[in-house]
């Protein structure tokens, strides 16, 4: 019987190209246990992120292009992924075990940061990845009311670390944890430095691809000092179409390219209401700003998010609609741009991350 050449096999997947990275696959090294028995050719293509939006199209290129050799019968194709993202991070003294941190921002408050956050570490969740979510918001934290947790505690550990809490398949810390309801939070700004020191250094979060922060909203000190705390690996930036909101949305990309954190994109949200009834699309704040400022700017639009009243009734009520309404149209729009961030964040990581900011001394010593 006269068997396939492995290189035979390897020549025709290295036309395959990862249309993110702009590379072939093979080079990439995603082709792992490749195994020729007579006609039949198995392989597994080993994904940067499972959250990676070409998935399907790789796995079909791929197997048609084996399929079209000589001798091939059968083709059999396994995917899997190992999401790249800080080098060495096993060994890092802040965060280990987590390989990718990103922070959600805007210039402008109430723009739909926290919901933006939370509705993606969801759907980022929903493509198998392991994610936690970090409410950095210390004066309004909004986690524990859109995740149904108002009054819940997280377990302190006998060596003191702070276990997050858990909902829908996610991990969870916000200072609404540890703060009483009643008593107003009133913290000083080398306060809030040192807390957000504990929900790093102390919080037992474990293996994570992906860490997503809510920043509070503003691009003054409070701000300045997270994203110099916490070792970002890139960051996203929650604007709404109108300019006022576009001109602070400008000033929290400028801050973090200041500290050298890569800007992942925008996401432009309450971008439009479409009629449930009729499908009519009006553009209720004047249109296009996020796709403006992507091209001034020279950072990918990730996407746009409709005004959705469901998004308000799900927050409230504590599921978010990604959870709440997984196949809805907001849902959908959200999947797909966890996954664009997840391919930018790849595509950092591949040109030699880590991304963090490279002039910062991080503290690493617990207060
Ligand atoms: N796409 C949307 N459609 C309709 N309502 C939305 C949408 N996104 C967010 N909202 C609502 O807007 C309000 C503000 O959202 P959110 O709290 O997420 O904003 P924020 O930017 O985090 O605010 P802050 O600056 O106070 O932290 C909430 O009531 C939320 O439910
Ligand atoms: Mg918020």
């Amino acid at each position: 019987m006269t068997s396939i050449a492995e290189e035979q096999i390897l020549n025709a997947l290295k036309t395959v190209k990862d249309p993110d990275l702009h590379r072939d696959i093979v080079s990439l090294g995603f082709i792992k246990d490749l195994k020729v028995e007579g006609g039949t050719v198995d392989f597994t293509i080993e994904l940067t992120t499972p959250a990676c939006p070409v998935r399907d199209q790789l796995k079909q290129e791929c197997e048609s292009k084996v399929r079209a050799l000589p001798g091939v019968k059968e083709v059999r194709v396994e995917m899997t992924s190992s999401t790249r993202g800080r080098s060495r991070f096993e060994s890092a003294t802040v965060l280990p075990g987590v390989r990718n941190i990103i922070a959600v921002a805007s210039g402008k408050g109430g723009v739909g940061k926290s919901t933006v956050a939370a509705n993606l570490a969801l759907a980022l969740a929903k493509t198998g990845a392991q994610v936690g979510l970090l409410d950095c918001d210390i004066y309004g934290p909004s986690m524990p009311l859109m995740f149904g947790l108002v009054g819940r505690q997280p377990e302190v550990t006998a060596d003191e670390k702070i276990l997050p809490l858990k909902a829908h398949g996610i991990r969870l810390m916000s200072i609404g944890f540890l703060a009483t309801e009643k008593a107003p939070i009133i913290w000083r700004g080398p306060m809030v430095h040192q807390i957000i020191q504990q929900f790093l250094t102390r919080v037992e979060w474990g293996e994570l691809d992906y860490l997503i922060l809510d920043l509070p909203p503003g691009t003054g000190d409070a701000q300045l000092t997270l994203t110099q705390s916490a070792p970002l690996s890139g960051a996203v930036i929650v604007t709404t179409p109108q300019e006022v909101s576009l001109i602070d949305a400008r000033k929290g990309l400028q801050m973090f390219q200041k500290v050298n954190v890569p800007v992942l994109g925008l996401i432009e949200n309450m971008s439009y209401f479409k009629c449930p009834d009729c499908g009519h699309v009006a553009h209720i704040f004047s249109g296009g700003g996020g796709e403006k400022m992507s091209e001034e700017l020279g950072v990918p639009l990730l996407g746009q998010i409709p005004i959705d009243s469901a998004v308000v009734e799900t927050g409230d009520q504590g599921t978010p609609i990604v959870a709440a309404k997984p196949e809805g149209q907001t849902a959908k729009i959200y999947q797909i741009i966890a996954g664009a961030i997840a391919a930018q964040m790849s595509i950092v990581n591949m040109k030699g991350g880590p991304a963090g900011p490279v002039n910062i001394k991080w503290e690493t010593k617990k207060s």
